[in-house]
């Protein structure tokens, strides 16, 4: 696990868009996992920009994304799905065949997480998931408790989180209580993880997945046993971190031969 400490949103940000970026230019059919939430827009905006001033080519890309609420149509406002196509997808040139999102309408929710786990084995695997993460530690939307070796699945929303993405919605009511999302044995399979996370309200679920306790009481914790996580931190969110200097230092006295992170 790599923690990545920079000034603000917008830098963090722009690191961990390089290290896409570099994945894309070796490897032009990668298959990448997508997040939504307010955290990766930022990220999302800068691959836009380098699609757009520097010739990034998504041509050959394959999208996963990782959950979507049950119930909401793909138009819907706050259905990832649009959220998607608004902050992301209208803004490069991924084919829409090669992007995948669950189903919000399935009809046979648990045919449809299996058909998602197949796709995702077909297509290879994902090569880089790109991670937010909950005030609860929540990734995707596997909520505390959820079984570190879960897969595709339905799951119910705490409180907590209705409330917290309630601002997506017209009224806190209409967020809806289930969700499907890719398990957290799912998230685990993809050869990297690039998590971001901002804002004084992560930095108590930043600091016991980075330095608490391996527990499903915060499913972030599980990256530390990922090979290859890389955290992307802006001040606040590292705030409730032991051992900042460390990781600060770690980041700016890399060995020249180690790759831009
Ligand atoms: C939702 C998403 C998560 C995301 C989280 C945090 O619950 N399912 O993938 O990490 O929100 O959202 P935000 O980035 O808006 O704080």
């Amino acid at each position: 696990m790599e923690v990545i400490i920079t000034a603000d949103p917008s830098s963090a940000s722009r690191v961990a868009a390089r290290r896409i970026a570099r994945l894309v230019r070796t490897k032009p059919d990668a298959v990448l996992g997508l997040a939504t939430g307010s955290t990766p827009v930022g990220l999302y905006t800068e691959l836009i920009r380098m699609h757009r001033e520097e010739g990034l080519d998504f041509s050959s890309v394959r999208t996963f994304n990782l959950d979507e609420y049950l119930g909401l149509a793909p138009d819907y406002p706050a259905s990832y799905h649009r959220f998607m196509e608004e902050n992301f997808f209208r803004g490069v040139n991924i084919p829409r065949e090669n992007i995948l999102l669950p189903n919000g309408l399935a009809s046979d929710v648990p045919a449809h997480c299996g058909a998602y786990e197949q796709e995702i084995r077909e297509a290879g695997g994902i090569d880089l998931q790109i991670l937010g993460i909950g005030s609860d530690g929540h990734i995707g939307f596997n909520e505390p408790g959820s079984s570190l070796a879960s897969r595709t699945r339905i799951k119910t929303l705490t409180p907590s989180t209705r409330q917290d993405n309630a601002r997506f919605f017209n009224k806190p009511e209409d967020v809806p209580y289930h969700v499907i999302t890719m398990g957290i044995g799912t998230i685990m399979e993809s050869r990297s993880i690039v998590l971001l996370a901002f804002g004084a309200g992560k930095s108590m679920a930043v600091a016991g997945a980075v330095e608490g306790a391996l527990s499903a009481s915060n499913p972030a914790s599980i990256l530390q046993l990922h090979p290859d996580a890389k955290i992307y931190l802006d001040e606040h969110a590292s705030s409730d971190l032991k051992r900042v200097d460390y990781y600060k230092w770690v980041f700016q006295n890399k060995p020249a031969w180690q790759a831009d992170s």
